[in-house]
């Protein structure tokens, strides 16, 4: 190992800066946010410099380095923009085993200054060692978007209690399984959703023995397929369940997100093939969270358009179970934009109607009429079986037999294709490209666009979500 990363206490402890320009500055930033007690030398300095020492967070010396300017600091860096200085910084530190860091120069540095993830108090430190900055940021980069928020309140929370944990189980090994499970108790949602209190409380009860472990349900949307489409929420919801409940919508890609020791149970739904009736798949999560268990309920695209969350969160809520809901990137705003339709258009759509080519009863049957108006979009879901009497009944209520459709299968999928036509050809599209489920059917002007407009297959193929992070360059 090159360099030990350590984190440093500077409340107060002496550090010198050689230099007076905008990298002196941005160095300063750096030391005052760590409380150092800072000196900064250099014959001028920006008026941002001159601007803190009024306000009394920095003392400037304006004045050519000598050597001794050193003596007495725990850390200096070199931040002036002539390389004799900097050496000359840099060797005077050594020879007194003072931490140096020559800005830009990194033979010069016996320290180095890390990427920083900054969920105060935990702090994550990424380095290479100097050999490759870009990637040191763009792993910061990945892991901004993976550490939740709320990872700083819980550590402030968890802070609270150290003394009063260790008071309770005198042996290391207890104290461990106590805070694993409160890394695994709705402690953690609880601060997920800013309710500080109720986890106060929360953690209070369980130390106190009195807290019953308490299950919750996350309805969570994954989006139609691509996992770079998945909310930061229903990523971490995802990591953070014990149980997993999905069905066929939702992508292998995104399966692979989900915790690897959660329990995946499969509940179906295709077209003619529902393997598990909705009304079990009720009753399983409410069972499960009263068992205590954090459940993912993960349903492709969003839970509450044509997913059948409403139901399933109607019955949480007659049992009184705990449940927050994700929303996800529906199948129609997914799809469109991956194949370059876009839902409405000045000059082509000024509305949107989303529609199910699968109704619950029959008789139960669709507006045609208002379906049929020109100048908007419809979007239907679950529509390709249905598709001879969604061409037949919309031209026999007045939309042109040559409105532009688009048929979406494996919409922001690497498989996803996209094909045209007209609406009188609906049918015969749906048959003669043998389009399997899922697929989106888009009725409008807006489809003749896709042409213009379709770049997706560059972007679908090009998600670096899953690549490892050795390929991130
Ligand atoms: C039961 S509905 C669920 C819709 C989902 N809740 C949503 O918001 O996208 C299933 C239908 O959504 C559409 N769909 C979902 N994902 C899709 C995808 N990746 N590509 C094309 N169509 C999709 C298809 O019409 C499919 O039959």
């Amino acid at each position: 190992m090159q360099y030990l990363p350590i984190f440093t206490k500077l409340d107060d402890k002496p550090v010198l800066i050689v230099g007076g320009g905008d990298v002196a500055l941005r160095k300063a930033s750096a030391m005052l946010k760590a409380r150092a007690k800072l000196t900064l030398i250099a014959p001028a300095f920006c008026d941002e410099l001159h601007a803190l020492q009024q306000q009394g967070k920095v003392t400037l010396v304006e004045d050519f380095f000598n050597d001794a300017h050193i003596d007495g600091h725990m850390l200096v860096i070199a931040a002036t923009d002539n390389d004799i200085v900097n050496a000359q910084v840099h060797d005077a530190a050594q020879q007194r085993n003072i931490f140096v860091n020559v800005v830009d120069d990194q033979p010069k540095c016996s320290f180095i200054f890390p990427s920083i993830v900054d969920r105060n108090p935990i702090t994550i430190a990424i380095s290479s060692a100097g050999t490759a900055p870009v990637l040191a940021r763009r792993l910061r980069e990945k892991l901004e978007t993976l550490v939740p928020q709320h990872i700083g309140p819980l550590a402030q929370l968890v802070g609270r209690f150290r003394n009063q944990v260790k008071a309770r189980f005198k042996h290391f090994a207890d104290r461990r399984q106590f805070w694993e499970r409160v890394f695994d108790s709705n402690v953690v949602s609880e601060v997920q959703k800013g309710n500080h209190d109720a986890a106060y409380n929360e953690l209070q009860n369980m130390l106190t023995g009195t807290a019953q472990p308490q299950g919750e349900v996350y309805v969570v949307g994954a989006g139609p397929g691509d996992p770079e489409l998945l909310t930061l929420k229903a990523l971490q919801l995802m990591q953070q369940a014990d149980v997993v409940v999905y069905d066929y919508l939702v992508s292998d890609e995104i399966m692979e997100l989900v915790r690897r020791d959660a329990d995946l149970i499969c509940v179906g739904k295709r077209a003619g093939d529902h393997s598990v009736p909705q009304e079990r798949t009720n009753e399983m999560l409410v069972e499960l969270a009263q068992q205590g268990k954090k459940v993912c309920r993960i349903k492709g695209g969003d839970p509450f358009i044509y997913g059948r969350g409403g139901e399933e969160v109607q019955v949480l809520a007659q049992h009184g179970v705990k449940y927050q809901i994700v929303p996800g990137i529906t199948a129609a705003a997914g799809c469109s934009a991956y194949a370059g339709i876009p839902l409405t258009h000045r000059n082509h759509a000024q509305s949107i109607q989303f529609v199910t080519g699968h109704c619950r009863k029959e008789g139960q049957d669709l507006d045609w009429q208002s379906l049929a108006k020109p100048q908007q979009t419809l979007a239907i879901y679950m529509g390709v079986m249905k598709s001879p009497e969604i061409k037949e009944q919309l031209i026999k209520h007045g939309r042109g037999a040559d409105t532009p459709v688009a048929i979406i299968e494996n919409g922001t999928r690497k498989s996803q294709r996209v094909v045209t036509g007209t609406l009188v050809e609906l049918d015969n599209l749906v048959q003669t490209h043998a389009i399997q489920s899922p697929a989106l059917l888009i009725v409008g002007e807006v489809a003749s666009l896709h042409h213009q407009l379709a770049w997706f297959s560059q972007q679908a193929q090009t998600s670096s979500f899953a690549q490892p992070l050795t390929e991130m360059v």
